[in-house]
This record gives structure tokens, sequence and C-alpha cells, in this order.
């Protein structure tokens, strides 16, 4: 199921502060589609994503814009409308699992609460599910398992075990917030498996974040990368890889550790972030980009098609100025 975003914006105002989390962010995840959102810490993507479902606080956010999924506005709809579809038409998959599990109930009550909220299915007929799903995510004796604490599963099965709750309902739509950063390497491949699995038996669209742009390129079928709340290129992955068109994705690019030239392997992107309570006036780059001048520094960004379903908000790559 389709989701379409038009110029959603969330900014928190704070007592003596404004924080501009979302910028004014525009994309659509077609049917079926992975979309993939990429970018360093602090640039914006948690707080997109709840802000779709309305998981944020407001005040002291102010959300604007729209995300327009089967009709409904889910930014401005009301709190029974998207009660009726977080959890079970649009499922989340949070940053960290420890945190979004309740440490004092039983693993079962959580991952079953969505299905018996939504469906009124019997306790029963949820847990047998549950357990399935469960053994599907990969975790043996499940029907055991389901009924420990969190505290008991480890990093891998916690996350597991959040995919189960995620998909319990059969959603249409998937959000999963960095669902394998904190797995190790073999752990994570398991857990995309499983992910691409589900996304082919429900037929989900899914918005993927990430800061790592090797899982990204390996995982989405389009990519956005984002910087300080906007989306600075998006394309087909294949395409933004091969011909990237923003310094600040060949920048994420040349970051992404390689085994063949380990001398390389460890490179960053020199600077901090663009400082998340100042307007933008220009590029949000330009303090750390080697081919900034004066004019990037007082124009607007604004997203340009570069090439056919390709789009870059570099005002010197739009020009033909600069090529990477
Ligand atoms: N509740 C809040 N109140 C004020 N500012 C917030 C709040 N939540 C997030 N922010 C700010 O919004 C900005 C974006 O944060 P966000 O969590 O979306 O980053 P992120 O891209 O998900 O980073 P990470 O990769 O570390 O998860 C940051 O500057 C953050 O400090
Ligand atoms: S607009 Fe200028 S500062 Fe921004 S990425 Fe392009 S060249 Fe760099
Ligand atoms: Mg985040």
């Amino acid at each position: 199921m389709p989701i379409e975003l038009n110029n959603v914006v969330t900014s928190f105002h704070l007592r003596k502060s404004v924080i501009y989390a979302v910028r004014g962010v525009s994309f659509t995840v077609k049917d079926k589609e992975i979309i993939g959102i990429v970018g360093e810490s602090g640039s914006g993507k948690s707080v997109l994503a709840l802000s779709l479902l309305q998981l944020i606080p407001r005040p002291p956010a102010i959300i604007s814009g729209e995300a327009v999924f089967d009709n409904v506005n889910l930014l401005s709809c009301d709190p029974s409308q998207i009660r009726s579809i977080r959890g079970k038409r649009i499922s989340m998959i949070f940053q960290d699992p420890l945190s979004a599990f309740n440490p004092f109930m039983q693993l079962s009550d959580q991952i079953i609460e969505p299905l018996i909220y939504h469906d009124r299915v019997s306790k029963k007929e949820a847990l047998e599910f549950a357990v399935d799903l469960l053994t599907q995510t990969g975790i043996s004796d499940a029907h055991h398992k389901i009924n420990t604490y969190p505290h008991q599963f480890s990093g891998g099965m916690l996350q597991r075990a959040m995919i189960a709750m995620a998909l319990i309902t059969k959603p249409a739509f998937l959000i999963a917030d960095e669902p394998t950063t904190a797995l190790d390497v073999t752990t994570q491949a398991q857990i995309l498996d499983l992910l691409k699995m589900f996304q082919q038996k429900f037929l989900m669209s899914i918005i993927f974040i990430t800061h790592n742009l090797g899982i990204a390129a390996t995982f989405c079928d389009r990519i956005n990368v984002m910087y300080a709340g906007t989306i600075l290129e998006c394309g087909v992955t294949n395409e933004v890889f091969r011909h990237t068109a923003h310094p600040y994705t060949k920048a994420l690019i040349r970051c992404v550790p390689s085994l063949d030239n380990p001398a390389d392997s460890l490179q960053m992107i020199s600077g901090s972030l663009f400082d998340s309570s100042q307007p933008l006036t220009g590029c949000p780059f330009a303090a750390r980009c080697d081919y900034s001048n004066e004019y990037c520094r007082s124009t607007p960004c604004t997203l340009e098609e570069v090439a056919p379903g390709h789009a870059s908000a570099c005002v010197r790559i739009k020009k033909g100025e600069i090529s990477l």
C-alpha cells in the first residue's frame, strides 16, 4: 500500500529554542516498494518516522504537511483513526528494541497485543500465531521462550521478537527504524533476509531507515539521502550509487568500510552536522563540502531531477558546475 509524503515539517518548540528536526520532506513510497532513508545520526530519520504515526507529542512538536495513506492524512487525522491504522495497517520496528518492550511484561503479552486490540481474536489463537511467527523469525523453542521477559532475550532475539510483534497483524506498510544497527553482521544479514521474506509474503511497502549505506544498497529499491532534516538526493538505488549527484552522498559512500582497501577503510566526513536549532538559508552541507562557495551558502536547496527518477538538491550539480 503506497504512502505519499508532501512537505512534512516537524519542529520542537522548546522554552528557549526551536529544533527544526524535519524541514519539509516529500517523497512517495509505491506499492510493495522498499524505500531507504539514509543519513548520519541526528539528521531527522526517526523523527520523520515517528511523525508519520503521530508518535511525537504535540506540544512541544508542531507537525505540518501531508502523509497520505489510503486517502487519510496520517499527520492530521483524529486520534481514533490513527489508532485504527497504527499497529494494524502500518507497523513500526523501533530503533532500540530493549526500550521498546515493557521490561515488566512477558514477551507473549506484548507480541500479541496488536492482534488482540485490532482483530479481536482469542488469546489462544493470537498466541499460536505469535509462536508461529517467532519460529519463522528463527527463534527455536518459541512456545517456551515467548513466556520470558525482554531482559532474558539477546539483542538479536529481541530484534526478532520486535519483528514478530510488528508483523503479527500482517500490515500493508512497515516502517523499520535501524532494525539491524545493534547487531553483528551475521545476525544483520539474517534479519534483512527475514524482512525481505515477510515483505514478499505480506506484499508490504517498507520505509527502511539506516545510517549504513552498504545495507541500503543491498536492501532498498530507492534511496533518500537525508541531512539536517531535508532530503539531499533521492533515486533508484543503482542510479544513486553509480551516478551519485550530491557531495554528501559521495562522502557517505566513501565512509562505507572496504575490505579490499583496508588502508582506506575508516573514512569520515569532517566537521559536524548542521545545527538543528538554526533555520536554513542555503545548502545545509556547505560548511563540510569541498565544493561550496558563496552561492551555495545563500541559495535555498530544492530537489530537482538530474536524470529520470533521480533528483539532487546540490545547486552546483544542477548547474553542471561540478561532477563527482
Ligand atoms: N523530543 C525531542 N525534543 C527535541 N528535539 C528532539 C526530540 N527528538 C529528536 N530531537 C532532535 O531532532 C533531531 C533529529 O533527531 P532524530 O532522532 O530524528 O535523528 P536520527 O536521524 O534518527 O539519528 P540516529 O541515526 O542517531 O537515530 C536531532 O537534532 C534531535 O536532537
Ligand atoms: S550546494 Fe554547494 S555546498 Fe551544497 S553540496 Fe552542492 S556544492 Fe556542496
Ligand atoms: Mg534514529
